[in-house]
């Protein structure tokens, strides 16, 4: 068996599940889950009719890179949100979401042969997928903190030279899951100087980009930053995007990467073997998606209102922030984060998800601590439900 396998972590809902192992909720109250970022809006129109048009086309074997129809309706919706010229032919491969694509793309890019270890840099809380794409593919991981003293985004400038020069992918996760967060074009100008300078990979993972608080200040992408200083190559960047968050499309499995070249093109070989082609009529039915906007303006909408009457009601009991970009909350606890949800859940039948499933303890901080994420995917009537019965269980806590 490969000797890597054993370092993978439980996986977050694991942990969950065991921390709920036993337990009854109280039965006359039906359970909210606010754990889980599994979108609940209605997946859109557009999309469901585009892959039934074109159901026949199953009996095809799909290519790697996608139907040039799909990578030009990509190229036009980056210059449209990000004005990133990507050229569809060698900058932008389809993936099958954006889960599979960040975890193959450690195994394609690493180079584990060389005497210091490779590093592997990446937010910490997190995707798990970052990290264990780095375990899998015999590099390091090395978690940047992100603490609310710098504003739930990692401290770049705490990173020695020895570290970046052993770094190899820099995972960034902006709109931040579980905080929200947003990285600057300043901080991405910071990044790429540093990736060319020690020659490592941004991989930012913006699957969260389209849902955002303010519709004037959409989050900043990596590429649109790369264009503003004049890399309009994107030496050294590659983006993550996904129809699951943005479209209301996680079953689809569709999302695509884009940027550097010369990085495509190895990605684009490792993927042929690795035999990870996007069906056909998940192809048309992404083209759609990608498409349509007024969907996504109408999801930003649900997503605000839920937000402002969830805010509404916990703030009466706790401090609580919205962020900028995401769907999720990133709530303080007063009490141990796995002691509140477990308590939430034997209660009132919340399921939340506690801050430190998602983090590692560095240096003898554990940015999860103290915090849950509830990610607020179901109905507004359930999450002002859910909203309720927690300002409810905190008032019982003091
Ligand atoms: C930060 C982050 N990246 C990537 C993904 C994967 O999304 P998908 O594979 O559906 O594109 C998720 C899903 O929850 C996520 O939270």
């Amino acid at each position: 068996m490969n000797p890597y396998l054993s370092q993978l972590h439980p996986y977050p809902f694991e942990k969950l599940a065991k921390l709920k192992a036993g337990i009854t909720a109280p039965a006359d109250k039906a359970n909210i889950a606010l754990s889980i970022g599994e979108p609940k809006h209605a997946t859109p129109e557009v999309i469901n009719q585009a892959l039934l048009e074109n159901i026949a086309a199953l009996g095809k074997y799909p290519t790697t890179k996608g139907i040039i129809e799909l990578r030009l309706a990509i190229s036009e919706w980056l210059v449209t949100r990000f004005q990133a010229k990507v050229n569809a032919e060698t900058q932008i491969l389809p993936v099958n979401g954006t889960r599979e694509a960040l975890f193959a793309f450690a195994q394609c890019v690493i180079d584990s042969s060389q005497q210091q270890d490779a590093l592997v840099l990446m937010p910490n809380p997190f995707y798990q997928i970052y990290e264990g794409a780095a375990f899998l593919a015999g590099a390091k991981p090395y978690y940047l903190n992100t603490v609310e003293a710098n504003a739930y985004l990692p401290d770049f400038d705490s990173v020695s030279a020895s570290t970046w020069e052993q770094c190899q992918i820099l995972y960034i996760c902006s709109p931040g899951n579980p905080t929200g967060a947003v990285i600057s074009q300043a901080s991405h100008e910071k990044l790429i100087n540093l990736a060319i300078k020690y020659d490592f990979i941004i991989a930012s993972d913006e699957c969260y980009s389209e849902i955002y608080l303010d519709e004037n200040n959409p989050p900043q992408g990596l590429l649109q930053s790369a264009v503003a200083m004049g890399n309009t190559e994107f030496k050294n960047c590659v983006v993550f995007h996904s129809l699951s968050k943005r479209s209301n499309a996680p079953g689809l499995r569709s999302g695509f990467v884009a940027g550097d070249a010369e990085i495509i093109a190895k990605f684009f070989q490792y993927r042929t073997y690795h035999g990870c082609a996007m069906p056909v009529p998940t192809q048309y039915a992404s083209i759609a998606g990608w498409a349509d906007e007024k969907h996504v303006r109408e999801n930003r909408d649900f997503y605000r209102e839920k937000f402002a009457a969830v805010i509404a009601i916990l703030s009466d009991v706790c401090t609580v922030k919205q962020p900028p970009a995401s769907f999720y909350l990133w709530l303080k606890t007063e009490i141990d984060e796995t002691e509140f949800a477990q308590k939430l859940f034997a209660q009132e039948n919340i399921t939340v998800l506690p801050g430190s499933f998602l983090s590692r303890e560095v240096d003898g901080v554990n940015p999860g601590k103290n915090h849950v994420r509830m990610a607020l995917v179901a109905t507004t009537e359930e999450c002002i439900e859910a909203a309720q019965r927690i300002k409810n269980f905190i008032n019982n806590l003091n």
